[in-house]
């Protein structure tokens, strides 16, 4: 099954860089009380992801706050150490969390996996974006394949 708009996010563990090592976030603690401009990509450092979709985000961090955005929040089924280096890499700053989902339970949990084996990449996630009111789904974008057209940051500041 895959998620819809009014589905609630269902519950998993993500994984994030601190001070201190790797750390985990729940998908409770993420969205609870909270309006979430969440997005996902197949890669951290593989090429759309880094020319446009991430860095779409980063620049429309601030508009997307004025319009009541709590957080923005990256996913890719990586893990912590690679998503931090591509936040790096990409001087993300505190504008987007980048999120490691390396063993694909939130995205399995969503039913938003990308085969992606005959390409020697795995199992990844689906490109998508989707606002997320209070742990419930209010609006989503899913890409068919790897490219980008409906998941970049302009067209979630649409939704809002
Ligand atoms: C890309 O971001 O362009 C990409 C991601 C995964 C596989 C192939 C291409």
């Amino acid at each position: 099954m895959t998620i819809k708009v009014g589905d609630r996010i269902p519950s998993a563990t993500l994984r994030r860089m601190t001070a201190d090592g790797p750390a985990e976030i729940s998908t409770e603690e993420l969205f609870g009380g909270k309006r979430v401009a969440l997005f996902a990509l197949p890669g951290a450092f593989t090429p759309t992801c880094s020319a446009k979709h991430l860095p779409g985000f980063v620049a429309n961090a601030d508009a997307l706050k004025a319009k009541g955005v709590d957080a923005i929040a990256c996913v890719s089924v990586n893990d912590a150490f690679v998503m931090d280096a591509w936040g790096k890499d990409q001087n993300v700053g505190d504008t987007v969390m980048m999120l490691a989902d390396g063993s694909a339970e939130f995205t399995r949990a969503l039913g938003l996996e990308l085969d992606l084996i005959a390409r020697g990449l795995g199992v990844r996630s689906q490109r998508y974006s989707m606002v997320v009111e209070d742990g419930v789904v209010a609006a989503l974008h899913v890409e068919d394949g790897t490219g980008m057209s409906v998941s970049d940051a302009e067209t979630l500041l649409g939704d809002l």
